[in-house]
């Protein structure tokens, strides 16, 4: 028996493919936990809604105990009324031969006004995932039209990317992905990220000890960093069911803590993070994938977890690219200011 209040939750792209094998999770309890009901609010744009709604339908089919209700609509001040947790998946999808930043242009008029709207209509206490592509730099948007929700409730997805390498790392040690402990993905959702094993742990073992530099280098890191792309070529369309995973792990474990273990998101370099991020030299007014931990319903950057020289270089390219991509968008007039 649910034994909380129920908790809006608001997708957008909620007829897409990653809406498609997100929202049943949801459903079942698997984004927030066994105990509390959820109020599912999908934003689609007017070409979207027919598909949004047949998903609605389904939903109600699927007779899922913890489903308050299941509302659909373009408007986004009622899409975000009073949510709690808002995932923000409605973009366009890369093709072929595409790289994220390239969706730039489409997709980053989308984010200004979703985050005013999350200013204005959503709970005080807001947590905002943002998935559809650039990601760091959608959510940096989104976070900027929103002054009155702290930075730090605005996150872009990188666990992804953090699974992706947990799940590489296993299969070359031959061990469960259990057994895989402390990687850490830094910098930008897209091909300048570093996937970093430096304080990864294989069974307990330091997992240098266990895989050599040279693969490392030359297959893990770019395995991890173009694996959105080695999807898209094989499959024929951009990762929907891993990408929804990786959602529902980002706020439950936001939502319910990380203990001791810690994971990858992209949080703000700025507010109560500042101090945190500037210890890793990171600039102020990004939104970076970093170590995290999640207590008390916060993300908190893991510090003191120092970089060798090479990850060094690959995270300032990776911090490089970011600041490209804010300049790129600001030049754009999406960021206020
Ligand atoms: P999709 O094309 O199947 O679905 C996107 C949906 O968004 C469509 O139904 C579209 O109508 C809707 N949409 C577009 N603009 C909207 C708006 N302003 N408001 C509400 N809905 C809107 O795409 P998908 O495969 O679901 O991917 C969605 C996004 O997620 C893409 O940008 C993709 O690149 C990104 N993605 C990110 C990650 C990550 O790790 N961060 C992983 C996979 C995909
Ligand atoms: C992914 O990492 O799979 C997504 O960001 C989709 C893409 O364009 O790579």
């Amino acid at each position: 028996m649910p034994t909380r209040r129920p908790v809006t939750v608001t997708v957008t792209g909620a007829g897409g493919q990653i809406g498609y094998a997100l929202l049943f999770r949801i459903a079942s309890g698997q984004l927030l936990g066994p105990d509390t009901p959820v109020r599912l609010n999908l934003l689609e744009i007017p070409l979207g809604l027919r598909a949004a709604e047949g998903t609605a339908l389904e939903l109600i089919d699927g007779a899922f105990p913890l489903l308050d209700s299941v509302d659909v609509t373009d408007s986004a001040r009622t899409a975000f009324d009073g949510a709690g947790v808002a995932l923000l998946v409605g973009a366009r999808p890369r093709t072929a031969g595409m790289e994220r930043a390239d969706l730039l242009e489409a997709n980053a008029a989308i984010f200004g006004p979703q985050g005013r709207a999350i200013n204005e209509h959503a709970a005080s206490d807001v947590r905002v995932l943002v998935v559809g592509n650039p990601a760091n730099t959608n959510a940096l948007i989104a976070s900027s039209h929103a002054p009155d929700v702290p930075a730090e409730r605005f996150t872009a997805m990188t666990r992804l990317d953090h699974n992706r390498a947990v799940a590489q790392l296993a299969i070359k040690a031959e061990v469960p992905v259990t057994a895989v402990d402390g990687v850490i993905v830094w910098g930008n959702h897209s091909a300048t990220q570093y996937p970093d094993v430096s304080h990864a742990t294989v069974d307990g073992r330091p997992a240098r000890e266990i895989v050599d530099e040279r693969w490392l280098e030359e297959v893990f890191v770019p395995t991890v960093a173009r694996r959105g792309a080695e999807i898209i070529q094989v499959r024929g369309a951009s990762s929907a069911a891993s990408a929804a995973n990786a959602a529902i792990d980002h706020v439950y474990d936001w939502v319910n803590g990380t203990g001791d273990r810690f994971t990858s998101a992209g949080v703000t370099t700025g507010g109560v993070n500042a101090e945190a991020a500037a210890s890793y030299g990171l600039p102020d007014g990004l939104i970076c994938s970093l170590p995290v931990r999640s207590s008390r319903g916060e993300w908190q950057i893991v510090t003191g977890l120092d970089a060798d020289p090479v990850a060094h270089a690959h995270i300032e390219a990776s911090v490089a690219e970011l600041l490209d991509e804010r300049e790129a968008v600001r030049a754009l007039g999406h960021l206020p200011g």
